[in-house]
């Protein structure tokens, strides 16, 4: 079988040249870029000197909105498509933060292309660390967790979103995963798509075991829906949760 990884970095190559468009015309990304987007709003809205590391940053969706409101953002990713998609649709991702309701001025954003060994080898600091569906295709949670907890600067937080293992949907997925794992149907087709096969935990990514061990500790949990609007607002796939490091007793 092919290895993980592999299967993965098909899959974002694949989707890359699309990636950002869908934050347009797909509902879950747009109910995505709402929630996450308030997030960073509200982690931001002090002030104009933070600096962010946005990993797994993709075509860079979210640093593009941290770069309207911070001094400094680096978007990593491992996959050079997904980051060079992201450099050559800037007006377009612009175009459809301002639609969704984050204007502002455009800022710079600092590409990467690295995985876990480059953030090993990083001596920087950060306010705001962001992995945004990235932790379910990362095989070792803990040590990722770990370098985000040593990039921290004082006061900083990470906002990451992960799969939610209770929502009906996620549950529909390990059902049909499991009773009819190569049988094409429609309701797999529903519930299985084909990012599900090359996560590394599936739905039940151990991100409280993980913080625990780099020491952060949750903030908050909220959980994010399938869509903004109809029965998808009450669907919610996944978590968007806030860590900061543990307050030393
Ligand atoms: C589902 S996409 C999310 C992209 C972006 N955060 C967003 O929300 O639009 C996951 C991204 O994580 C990247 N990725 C997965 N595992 C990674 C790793 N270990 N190190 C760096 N990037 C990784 C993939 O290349 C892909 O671009």
């Amino acid at each position: 079988m092919m290895p993980l990884r592999r299967l993965q970095n098909e899959h974002f190559d694949e989707r890359a040249p699309t990636w950002t468009a869908r934050y347009q015309t797909n509902r879950s990304f747009r109910a995505r870029l709402g929630v996450v987007g308030g997030a960073v709003d509200a982690a931001l809205a002090d002030t104009r000197s933070a600096r962010v590391l946005d990993y797994g940053g993709g075509t860079g969706i979210f640093s593009a909105l941290c770069a309207q409101r911070a001094a400094l953002v680096v978007c990593a990713d491992r996959s050079m498509a997904m980051l060079t998609s992201g450099a050559i649709n800037q007006e377009a991702t612009s175009a459809i933060l301002a639609e969704a309701g984050f204007g502002g001025a455009p800022g710079r954003v600092l590409r990467v292309a690295g995985d876990e060994r480059w953030l090993a080898s990083l001596s920087a600091q950060f306010d705001l660390v962001l992995a945004i569906a990235v932790l379910e295709y990362v095989e070792d949670c803990p040590g990722l967790l770990l370098s985000f907890a040593r990039l921290l600067a004082p006061g900083g937080r990470v906002l990451l979103t992960v799969p939610n293992p209770d929502s009906v949907l996620r549950w529909t997925q390990r059902l049909t995963a499991s009773v009819a794992p190569q049988q094409p149907s429609r309701w797999r087709r529903l519930a299985d798509q084909s990012f599900v096969r090359m996560q590394s935990h599936g739905s039940q990514v151990p991100w409280r075991e993980a913080a625990a061990y780099a020491r952060l500790e949750v903030d908050r949990v909220d959980r994010v829906p399938l869509g903004q609007t109809g029965a998808c607002q009450f669907v919610r796939p996944n978590l968007l949760v806030s860590l900061r490091i543990r307050a030393s007793v």
